[in-house]
């Protein structure tokens, strides 16, 4: 397993070229089992869990292709899912992604049936999927688990339904945008999520022919259609990559320039930023972002779109370790979203976790440990405090970096940096005989 090593105390200074957006590139590949035509996707980030999601598609059979892209990160892709001729995303693909449930709507929408594993939880929470298959139900899917997989199917096609949705979930509103695309019938999705990744896919959706209102909104109107065809999509910047890169900026008192960033997306944590001291406006190729001064503490609940959003809130917690003041961060999204705390504390941060929320009493200065990454965002916040720390980091199990974050080390060193990624080999088996 591979680490990074980052000496801290570099400004960063330059500009960051914003890749696609991960959690709209893999509903985005979902959706091309919705249709025997070609969907070609451009911008689309080359990260470990979009790989993983082309496996699965693969294996359902759809045919895939990577190309390079005209701009320096990213890759265009084209999918062809006219011969899918296995319906089950299997335990070993689901476990190691669980976007991978993604495929269920579309699956069931299309072919009438659909053997999805139960994705399990994770690092930061229990995450069960409740909305997805009740929503799918109302539709008239037969549903039924047994050995740790959804089995569904219906007669003829998914009908048209009111759904209310008790929580705003990103992926159930997503999975059922496209589930209800080919239903017979008006769907109304009642408290639907409005994060800009959702309203990429629906985009895309209307422009592969599905009938959709209220995109944006809370309330979205889908009425179903025979079929859908294929089109050219570009995948939406990633909001949360911006967001992360102007933490690492804010944190060296650096001046940085998030090349395609869209502050339209970006509203609430611009606030909070600025809030913190941090200067951050719209410029003609994105967001530019300037720290001047020492951070200041300020107050952070995460709340859905367009609320601030709980995957910019162990970056921020970073940020708010070496702020003047005592800082409140609150996390109403997942329950079980500070496994950064214990690797930050490492570092010299004072941070007091109560239930949803923590405590962070900044510090004049971070030092430089051996930390672990536990899950993607926290992976990120050890970096940004790296970066800013005295001496040097090295931060073990990286790979959950690879699953969201294009070419970091590069694009961070690129602004001045100071970050090595050392391949790890496996070390030598202990021998009972070196013990003697
Ligand atoms: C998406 O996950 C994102 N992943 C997450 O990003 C993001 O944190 C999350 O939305 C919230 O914005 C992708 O888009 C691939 P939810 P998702 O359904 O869809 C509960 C990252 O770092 N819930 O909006 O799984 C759930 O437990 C990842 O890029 C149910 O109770 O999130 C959570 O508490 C991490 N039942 C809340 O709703 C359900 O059926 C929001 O979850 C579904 C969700």
């Amino acid at each position: 397993m591979d680490k990074i090593r980052i000496i801290g105390g570099n400004r960063l200074t330059g500009k960051i070229q914003i890749s696609g957006a991960k959690n709209a590139a893999l509903p985005l590949m979902a959706a091309s089992l919705l249709t025997e035509d070609t969907l070609k996707l451009s911008n689309v980030p080359y990260l470990a869990d979009i790989v993983t999601m082309a496996n699965l598609l693969a294996q359902h059979g759809t045919n895939i292709s990577f190309s390079a892209s005209a701009q320096e990160f990213g890759k265009n892709m084209s999918l062809s899912s006219q011969y899918i001729n296995n319906f089950t995303a299997p335990y070993d693909l689901v476990r190691t992604m669980r976007a991978s449930v993604l495929v269920l709507g579309a699956l069931l929408a299309r072919f009438g049936q659909a053997k999805v594993s139960l994705p399990g939880g994770c690092a930061i929470g229990t995450r069960p999927i409740d909305l997805h298959l009740k929503a799918l139900e109302l539709m008239g899917a037969h549903i039924e688990l047994a050995e740790g997989y959804v089995h569904a199917h219906t007669h003829g096609r998914l009908k048209g339904s009111e759904i209310n949705f008790e929580k705003i979930s990103v992926g159930a509103t997503e999975n059922i945008l496209m589930a209800a695309s080919l239903a017979e019938g008006v769907t109304v999705l009642r408290n639907a999520a409005r994060e800009p990744e959702v309203c990429d896919l629906a985009y895309c959706l209307q422009k592969m022919g599905a009938k959709i209102e209220g995109i944006g909104t809370d309330t979205i109107r889908i009425t179903g259609v025979e079929k859908l065809h294929g089109c050219d999509y570009s995948v939406v910047p990633d909001r949360i990559e911006a967001g992360s890169f102007a933490a690492a900026a804010a944190i060296t008192g650096g001046d940085v320039e998030l090349i395609g960033a869209r502050m339209e997306h970006m509203q609430a944590v611009a606030e909070k930023f600025t809030d913190a001291g941090v200067e951050m406006y719209e410029t003609e190729r994105g967001v530019r972002v300037i720290a001047k001064e020492r951070i200041q503490c300020i107050d952070i609940i995460t709340q859905p779109y367009p609320g601030f959003p709980t995957d910019m809130q162990a970056q921020m917690m970073a940020l708010l370790c070496v702020a003047d003041g005592a800082s409140m961060i609150t996390e109403t999204i997942f329950e079980n979203r500070y496994m950064h705390v214990p690797e930050l504390t490492r570092m010299g941060a004072k941070i007091v976790v109560h239930g949803s929320s923590a405590m962070i009493r900044g510090e004049e200065e971070l030092v430089g440990a051996e930390v672990m990454a536990t899950d993607l965002r926290a992976s990120l916040s050890l970096v940004i405090a790296a970066l800013a720390a005295r001496g040097e980091t090295v931060i073990h199990r990286v790979y959950h970096l690879d699953r969201g974050y294009e070419r970091l080390e590069e694009k961070l060193s690129a602004c001045g940096a100071r970050i090595e990624r050392i391949s790890e080999r496996p070390t030598r088996p202990f021998s009972l005989t070196e013990a003697a």
